[in-house]
């Protein structure tokens, strides 16, 4: 298989785990005979300062014409005091919209051998498995007015749905929970706000279409809580683009870290983006200590959403539990035992376990 991926490195540790995912890609594509060709793009701080603008057309076009994106992550303390237009932040947005990515899947599954490097109870967090679903495109972030008024003494935002938006990320969700336990949790805030009762309401719509997923409702701030109290209760949730920001970085304390997590950036039809949970962490950036585990493991969720490469996407995974199995860990990850890496060495060692796996196999069938 021939595919071509857009890169879009971003800023920080964006630009060091993106590396490795073009290294762990290219030992699959050695490994199961296909040719994955990169081509970069700028975006976030680092196209401000070549371009003057976060989001340049051409990374726009180079995107959709590319067969799946990669995004490392933007922003950093340099473009802190820009005006709104000119933060990197506002790339990462842009090309979301642009590309009409409604859907961000973000999956939260801790790997056994990371069980303790939770701060939370092993027996609390033994057995989570969930995929938080973020409606991405709408909500606070994109809703109009948002400006400053007179003079600074007064602000606004906006937040904003419509009905066909709210509908179709209900149905991926419901879609997604057919595929897994079939348990759908809710997440909105229909005690106060007009747009979580609509939310609400399309959900207690859309379920007739789908019988066979059980359905709750959750407000968000009890959703929260017991997140952490008690998470195995939840497969997927489903919910609008910023209590999924907030629901989601929450998350990646079962996992032990933020670095653990990855995401895929879906439209119904076309190019996907995926990207890790985490930003562009400033604090770690330029020393090589950056966990490149949730990129590599977003380039896992490409080869399956955006490839149909099953078989690939979880030697990826399973590279990447192995390497954990042996005790590698950076660290961001609160583990005593086993060895501290960086990212060059967690990324070689992920790596060796993907071009290890044809040598065992074929001792194996010998
Ligand atoms: P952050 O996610 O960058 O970092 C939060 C904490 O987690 C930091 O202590 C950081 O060192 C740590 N961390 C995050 N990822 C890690 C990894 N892979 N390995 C090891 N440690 C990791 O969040 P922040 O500090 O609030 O934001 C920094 C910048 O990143 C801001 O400009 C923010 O807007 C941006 N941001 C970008 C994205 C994105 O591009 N997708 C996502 C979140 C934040
Ligand atoms: C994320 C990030 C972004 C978001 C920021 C950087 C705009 O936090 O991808 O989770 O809030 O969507
Ligand atoms: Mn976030």
């Amino acid at each position: 298989m021939k595919k071509q991926i857009a890169l879009l490195l971003g800023d920080g540790i964006g630009q060091e785990v993106i590396q490795s995912a073009v290294e762990v890609l290219d030992a699959v594509a050695d490994e199961y005979g296909h040719k994955f060709e990169f081509e970069s793009f700028d975006i976030g701080g680092a196209a401000i300062d070549r371009h003057e603008t976060p989001l340049p057309d051409k990374t726009i076009r180079g995107c959709e014409q590319a067969d799946a994106v990669l995004l490392g992550a933007v922003g950093g303390p340099r473009w802190e005091n820009h005006p709104s237009h000119l933060r990197p932040e506002k790339g990462l947005l842009g090309i979301r919209k642009a590309l009409g990515l409604f859907a961000n899947l973000r999956p939260v599954k801790g790997f056994p051998q990371l069980l303790h490097a939770s701060p939370l109870k092993e027996e609390v967090v033994s057995g989570s498995d969930l995929l938080i679903i973020r409606e991405l495109t709408g909500g606070l972030y994109f809703g109009e007015p948002s400006e400053i008024r007179e003079d600074g003494q007064s602000v606004v935002d906006t937040l904003a749905y419509q009905r066909h938006e709210i509908e179709r990320i209900v149905d991926q969700a419901f879609q997604s929970a057919r595929l897994r336990r079939k348990h759908l949790t809710s997440v909105d805030k229909a005690n106060v706000l007009e747009s979580s009762k609509l939310w609400r309401e399309v959900v207690e719509e859309k379920r007739k279409d789908y019988p066979d997923v059980a359905v709750e409702h959750l407000l968000v701030d009890a959703a929260a809580m017991k997140l952490i109290t008690d998470p195995t209760q939840f497969d997927v949730i489903v919910t609008e683009n910023m209590f999924g920001d907030i629901l989601s970085d929450e998350a990646s304390v079962l996992t032990g870290s933020l670095g653990m997590l990855p995401s895929a950036s879906l439209r119904t039809d076309g190019v996907g983006l995926y990207e890790p949970v985490h930003g562009s962490a400033p604090d770690i950036a330029g020393q090589g200590l950056a966990n490149p585990l949730a990129m590599i493991l977003s380039t896992a969720l490409m080869l399956r959403h955006s490839f149909q490469l099953e078989e690939e996407a979880k030697a990826v995974e399973e590279a990447v539990q192995e390497t954990l199995r042996l005790g590698y860990h950076t660290a961001d990850l609160n583990v005593v035992e086993g060895e501290q890496v960086g990212t060059d060495v967690m990324t070689r060692l992920v790596v060796e376990g993907i071009s290890s796996r044809s040598t065992s196999e074929s001792i194996m069938s010998c």
